[in-house]
């Protein structure tokens, strides 16, 4: 295909991630008419929604892209991928960026994550699994202190629970067991705790060649200090100034064996694999896969990125990603979350929002919307992260700097944010207990 040949594409996703993969896409020469679904009110002002399309029903995917001739669909989010979305579009001879449903149980089974990390030998936490409520809670107490309790499938980031003590442990043992996480919770798994500074690597694949994006951290306890509880992400930093390149490498040393794994088990895995990692004193261990990409590491690796994007989404999906060029800005990105008061828990929607056009004006800043929507012709607050307010700039401390001017001229009802996003990173590792 030429590069002047267009592609109209299908974004499925509502959030700050796909807003930030819709800025990317939008900038290739080969981006043709964007379409996305369900979207957010700074998406839909960059591309046409497809109104009333359920983005995890594949058949319907399938047959909106197919009668608006879409070329390529691109899916943000995991729930259509564990629905299966891409193996309906590619039936359909659509190219879609994103695996199989098969090869994203990575994500929807974190026992079928830790089976094959078992087979191709990466290190992760030693594990046992449960269907049984008796037996777990045995183990449990075999462990006798700090260990992790997740239910098996995917449970919109709750179903993990980091136990300090005996009981935390047993009581999500229990949790899962009782139906808190639905079917997710009817299997099990018990890890040993691990301890370090965090890691996200992801990597792009055409299940055969492996590009590792830059390294990011995400900042996921909702107070400042990284206490309170667990959120879908308060602000993220790349690339992690930390990372020894022995570690960089032993990560993507670790994506390379399990995108070659799970060839190796006949599943293609196509589309972004992401590995969250713990930097252990012992080296990098696997904490997770997902098999998407991260909200919001998307919002601070992408801007940094020097690619088509277009063009790198086509190869995963045709098995041409070693001929793509991907190479990086030698800056960083700092992005901070704007959440509306009271998230993770309950809060309040419909607030006006004010102040972007002006905080984008700022040097390397762009506003990313994740809750936000239009109504009656006026920008309102419509989830608990608002805003991903992104700054790229020469140096760490500069571009922590920018971002934060960049939050203080946004504003609507509620604000919320943490004012340390990678604060403790500029300590350095010793900021980590390991
Ligand atoms: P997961 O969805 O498996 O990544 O778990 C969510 C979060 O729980 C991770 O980002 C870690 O902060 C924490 N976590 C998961 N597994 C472990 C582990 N084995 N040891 C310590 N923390 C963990
Ligand atoms: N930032 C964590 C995730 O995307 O799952």
């Amino acid at each position: 295909m030429s590069t002047a040949e267009k592609v109209d594409i299908l974004l499925l996703g509502a959030g700050g991630r796909e807003h930030a993969m819709l800025r990317k896409l939008a900038e290739s020469p080969r981006a043709g008419k964007l379409w996305a679904a369900p979207g957010n009110g700074g998406i839909l002002a960059e591309a046409e929604l497809a109104e009333g399309l359920d983005q995890n029903d594949p058949a319907a995917v399938a047959e909106f892209a197919k009668t608006h001739g879409i070329g390529l669909v691109v899916i943000g989010p995991e729930a259509p991928l564990v629905a299966g979305v891409g193996d309906a579009v590619r039936a359909a001879g659509i190219a879609c960026f994103g695996p199989s449903g098969d090869a994203a149980q990575m994500e929807g089974s974190k026992l079928f994550a830790k089976q094959v990390m078992e087979r191709a030998g990466v290190p992760t936490a030693r594990y046992k699994s449960f269907t049984e409520q008796g037996p777990a809670e045995d183990y449990v107490r075999e462990l006798a202190g700090p260990c992790v309790v997740k239910a098996d499938g995917l449970a919109a980031g709750k179903g993990v629970i980091v136990a300090q003590t005996t009981d935390e442990a047993l009581a999500g043992v229990r949790e899962c067991f009782a139906g808190q996480f639905g079917a997710a919770g009817n299997t099990v798994v018990v890890e040993e705790m691990l301890k370090g500074p965090e890691c996200s690597l992801l990597a792009l694949t055409d299940g055969k060649t492996v590009i590792p994006l830059a390294s990011s951290q995400d900042h996921k306890r909702a107070l400042e200090g990284d206490l309170g509880p667990n959120t879908g992400g308060m602000g993220v930093y790349s690339p992690v100034p930390f990372v020894t390149p022995e570690e960089h490498e032993a990560m993507v040393e670790v994506e390379r064996k399990v995108v070659a794994q799970l060839a190796a088990d006949g599943i293609t895995y196509s589309g972004c694999l992401y590995g969250g990692f713990m930097l252990t004193k012992n080296g990098p261990k696997v904490l997770e896969f997902n098999a998407r990409f991260g909200d919001p590491e998307t919002q601070v690796v992408l801007p940094r990125m020097k690619a088509d994007l277009v063009d790198v989404f086509m190869r995963c999906d045709n098995g041409t990603l070693d001929g793509a060029d991907v190479s990086w800005d030698d800056d960083w990105a700092v992005s901070v979350v704007l959440t509306s008061a009271g998230y993770p828990g309950s809060y309040e929607k419909g607030k006006e929002v004010t102040g972007i056009e002006e905080a984008e004006k700022l040097e390397g800043v762009t506003v990313y919307h994740a809750g936000t929507a239009m109504v009656d012709g006026k920008l309102v607050t419509n989830g608990g992260r608002v805003l991903n307010v992104t700054a790229v700039a020469g140096s760490f401390e500069g571009a922590r700097e920018q971002a934060y001017k960049a939050c203080e001229l946004i504003d609507f009802e509620g604000k919320t944010l943490r004012h340390d996003i990678g604060a403790r990173a500029l300590r350095g590792r010793s900021a980590w207990e390991l």
